[in-house]
């Protein structure tokens, strides 16, 4: 069931770059889908600009808390970061209707590119319940801007995460892409899935279709209203030749149906 409710912050605050963490307790949300979104008004009760609320992948869940990693790029994301500990924020939440598959395949292959990280880092932590066999890539340009470092840390999830950067500052120096052959050891039985910036996302799915293995993509689109109403989200289906919405239809798509 979809929530429109106010939440406490418990933190709200910087990690690194450009990237923020916003913790609010919400024992409504713990059943929250990996995969699943928030749009969250960034403005007070009485602002209206920008009048949108924003969307962001629900990254955690701990007790009854909900973990937000966001970057921040324009107002909306601006705004949040003045947000303080004790203030209350509009959230509706959890929204999607189609999820990252947990029980269909036997290893699990996690690609996120820069903060599209936070869009998978649920899905680790229900998969480690469900005792699956996974192994997550986490890919950005610079060390600078591995801002989930220190969650994979806390988590315990060193061990399955390799990390990639391009510059070579940390961890492989490369693509994210770049051993992903060699990692999908049996395709029938695996699964990619894929979260982060549209460039990214097409190298992964080249090199999926190369070696044939099924591959879910969660995307992300311009959202005005969150809940499929506005139409302003659409993608291409190319099975169905009509358009689904991000929001609504998604966010998480079979790479094969979609056209990005
Ligand atoms: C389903 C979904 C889940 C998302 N999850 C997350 C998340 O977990 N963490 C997160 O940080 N973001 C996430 N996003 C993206 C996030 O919604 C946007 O970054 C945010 O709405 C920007 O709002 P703003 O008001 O700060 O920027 P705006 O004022 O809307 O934009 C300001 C400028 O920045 C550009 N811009 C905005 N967003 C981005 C971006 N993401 N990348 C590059 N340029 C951008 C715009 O084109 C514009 O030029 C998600 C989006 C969707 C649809
Ligand atoms: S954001 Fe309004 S229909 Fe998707």
């Amino acid at each position: 069931m979809v929530i429109d409710k106010k939440y406490i912050i418990l933190e709200n605050r910087h990690i690194s770059g450009r990237t923020w963490l916003l913790r609010i307790k919400a024992p409504e949300l713990v059943n929250a889908p990996a995969g699943s979104f928030g749009m969250i008004k960034t403005t007070s009760d009485y602002q209206f600009d920008p009048l949108m609320r924003r969307a962001f992948a629900i990254a955690d869940v701990e007790g009854d808390e909900i973990l937000f990693f966001y970057d921040v790029y324009g107002r909306g994301t601006a705004n949040l970061t003045t947000k303080r500990v004790g203030d209350y924020i509009n959230l509706l939440a959890p929204l999607g209707k189609r999820f990252f598959p947990e029980d269909e395949f036997e290893n699990y292959v996690l690609v996120g590119g820069g903060i599209g990280f936070a869009g998978l880092s649920l899905l680790m932590k229900r998969l480690r319940d469900k005792k699956k066999n996974f192994i997550a890539l986490y890919g950005v340009r610079r060390k600078e801007q591995l801002s989930m470092l220190d969650w994979i840390k806390e988590n315990n999830f060193k061990d399955k995460t390799l990390i990639y950067t391009e510059d070579g500052s940390f961890g492989i120096k490369g693509l994210i892409t770049k051993d992903l052959k060699e990692i999908v050891k049996d395709n029938k039985k695996t699964a990619l899935m894929v979260c982060g910036p549209k460039g990214m996302m097409k190298a992964v799915v080249k090199v999926a279709k190369e070696i044939g293995v099924n591959t879910y993509l969660s995307l992300e689109s311009k959202m005005a209203c969150g809940f499929g109403i506005c139409i302003g989200c659409v993608v291409k289906n190319k099975k169905t030749n009509r358009y689904d919405r991000v929001c609504y239809e998604g966010p998480v798509f079979n790479a094969e149906e979609i056209e990005i």
